[in-house]
């Protein structure tokens, strides 16, 4: 049965106004003037956000309803389509909230797919964390040696001289005389980070998280077999700051406030993940001993505290790409207190310690042959091994291929068109979920465009075909153009007739694709050029990564995002960086080898390229289709 909405009155304060939000019904007092955005981060609501409220990525809608719904501002104008517009959709970040109006968002963030490393190679198991058991003699009047003295002597010959924390002496204290009966101690490294009564040897768990600005993804791992015994994900709880590392770097100027606020908005993120974890595995929080991390400069460094601000601007310095280690406790994360974090060191600001991961898991730097790694996002990172030697940059690429400031971008959740087929005379489309079409995420938007190009309705400079045009070269497709003054829209589903009921491509949302596409591509080519490679030398091409894991690998090349290699040479390889998490979490030698790869990677800092503007230019245009040609 509907549950009816309780009703919203405004509160009598004349500073304040009430609200609600759908689907969590909740209500929501704001000052007066604030954005409807705002009052619902600040209590937690997630409307979803990639631009921080600059009005630019259009992912903020918001249906008002039981209020009159405001004039549109022209960001709302161009980023929702006509149908939204008139149906009550706003952007949430373009209007104050209004007393006792409701606003009803979907929840497109909660639904975003989490994918699992593919095809990458077992891991060896040999963790930093060890565990001996041994049973000393009782301390005796004849023998009142301290009982830690009595636990190193029997130590000392399996595992040397050790510093015991002060948590293990804690505990050890706690067992007392009974030490006698038996203990097992827990190292990590040259320290003894606790003791527990009995042999306790087979039991020992750690966890490996990879930290993405969108989504965070933790396994909690049995360090005795190196089975993963439980995996959890979920947004990042930064998300309210802006869906890309420069919007969490704008936030942290707001001062050292903002700093904390997004480093305890990642530390939450991180320990509902291990809480989920452990009562999922059913694992008691101290027989957790480790904990891995990888990440991104800039979400390296909001995990622990440190302002990545001035990464932002040139020279665009971290404070660390080294790794770092420390205290659980340190991050007050629900395990040991002295559990050991290893956060994994980066190469540079814009290639993380994810990338770090990637290249350990796919073994880069030791195949043989000629391989690239893309892992496409907002910022593209790109690695290239040629030889034993590794090159990597980083390609600015924006939100579209997140379907954000696309005209009716969205995320690849239930609703969003994932794949489009074009023939002469017809289109499909295929939806996550199954339902009706709502908007188009990443991966259609590539299809969509890639497909417009083979039959010729986009040229390779990217002008999509007038009507005319159209009409001439594709007469079953003319309908489906809508012209305009900014160069016309394609209309892939629905009603062509109807602007409310059908879902279009539009002239600006291809040439955002050519920017972003373009990035990727120029990086690639710069690493190329910088390695005195042609791209016919490669031999494989990986896609890193979510997007990578579900764009059509020939639409990829056939948009020119990829350089032109066999079909069968690109592989998508899912969450690259999450395994190589797991890698330094269950292996030493792996994390031995993570420290010291940054070292061999010779980084190319793109804006510093002398022709870079051109090199990009020339990486915008798209190859041509012989049905592009014979209709240019
Ligand atoms: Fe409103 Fe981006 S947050 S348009």
């Amino acid at each position: 049965m509907a549950r009816s909405t309780p009703e919203v009155r405004p509160i009598s304060s004349p500073s304040t106004v009430s609200c609600r939000f759908l689907p969590e019904d909740r209500a929501v007092e704001a000052e007066v003037g604030t954005t409807i955005l705002d009052a619902a981060h600040a209590n937690d609501i997630p409307v979803e956000t990639v631009c921080a409220g600059k009005g630019t990525c259009g992912t903020c809608r918001v249906l008002v309803r039981d209020a009159e719904v405001p004039e549109p501002t022209p960001h709302d104008k161009r980023r929702l389509a006509i149908a939204q517009l008139a149906g009550g959709w706003r952007l949430a970040c373009q209007h104050p909230v209004d007393a006792g109006a409701v606003y009803s968002h979907p929840l497109g963030i909660r639904a975003v797919r989490v994918v699992e490393s593919a095809g990458l190679g077992r891991i060896s198991l040999d963790p930093n964390i060890q565990k001996i058991y041994v049973k000393p003699s009782p301390p005796s009047l004849h023998d009142p040696r301290a009982d830690w003295s009595l636990v190193q002597d029997e130590l000392a010959a399996a595992a040397g001289d050790l510093d015991p924390t002060r948590d293990a002496l804690s505990r050890l204290g706690a067992i007392g005389e009974e030490i006698s009966q038996g203990v097992t101690v827990v190292i990590a490294g040259n320290r003894v980070i606790s003791v527990e009564r009995g042999d306790t040897t087979g039991v020992a768990y750690g966890l490996a998280f990879d930290i993405g600005t969108t989504t965070v993804v933790g396994a909690l791992m049995d360090l005795t077999t190196g089975q993963e015994v439980a995996v959890a994900s979920d947004i990042n709880g930064q998300h309210i700051y802006g869906g890309d590392v420069i919007s969490r770097m704008s936030a942290t100027m707001r001062g050292p406030e903002f700093v904390e606020r997004l480093h305890r908005a990642i530390l939450d993120t991180v320990r509902g993940i291990t809480t989920r974890c452990l009562e999922a595995a059913d694992v008691r929080p101290d027989r957790v001993y480790e904990a891995t991390f990888v990440g991104n400069t800039v979400m390296t460094h909001l995990l622990l505290g440190i302002d990545p601000s001035r990464i932002s601007y040139s020279p665009f310095a971290p404070t660390t790409v080294d790794p770092v280690s420390l205290r659980a406790s340190e991050l007050d994360l629900p395990v040991l207190p002295s559990a050991w974090v290893w956060v994994a060191p980066a190469v540079a600001s814009y290639v993380g310690g994810d990338i770090v991961g990637v290249m350990l898991s796919t073994n880069l730097g030791r195949r043989r042959g000629t391989t690239l790694v893309i892992d496409v996002g907002t910022n593209g990172e790109i690695v290239l091994a040629h030889q034993r030697r590794l090159f990597a940059t980083a390609a600015p690429a924006g939100p579209a291929f997140e379907g954000a400031e696309i005209t009716r971008g969205m995320r690849a959740a239930p609703g969003a068109i994932e794949r489009v087929r074009i023939t002469s005379n017809s289109v499909g489309v295929d939806v996550i979920g199954g339902g009706e079409p709502e908007g188009i995420c990443g991966s259609g938007l590539v299809d969509a465009v890639a497909e417009l190009l083979r039959v010729g309705a986009v040229l390779p400079s990217g002008r999509l075909l007038s009507g005319d045009e159209m009409e001439k070269a594709l007469p079953g497709l003319a309908d489906r153009v809508r012209p305009d003054d900014t160069g016309g829209e394609f209309v892939l589903t629905g009603d062509p007739a109807s602007p409310e009921e059908s879902i279009a491509l539009h002239a600006q949302d291809i040439r955002r694709l050519q920017l972003a596409k373009g990035s990727i591509r120029c990086g690639t080519n710069v690493l190329l050029r910088e390695a005195g490679l042609q791209p016919s030398d490669l031999d494989r091409v990986l896609l890193a990564g979510a997007f990578g894991a579900y764009i059509d690998p020939a639409q990829a090349l056939a948009i020119g995002l990829l350089p032109p290699v066999p079909e069968e040479a690109v592989e998508a390889i899912g969450n690259a960086a999450g395994h190589g998490a797991r890698m330094c979490l269950l292996s030493l030698t792996s994390r031995v080898r993570a420290t010291d790869l940054p070292g061999h990677v010779h980084y190319v800092e793109l804006s510093a390229v002398p022709d870079f503007q051109d090199q990009f230019g020339d990486a915008m245009g798209f190859p041509a289709s012989d049905q592009a040609a014979s209709n240019d």
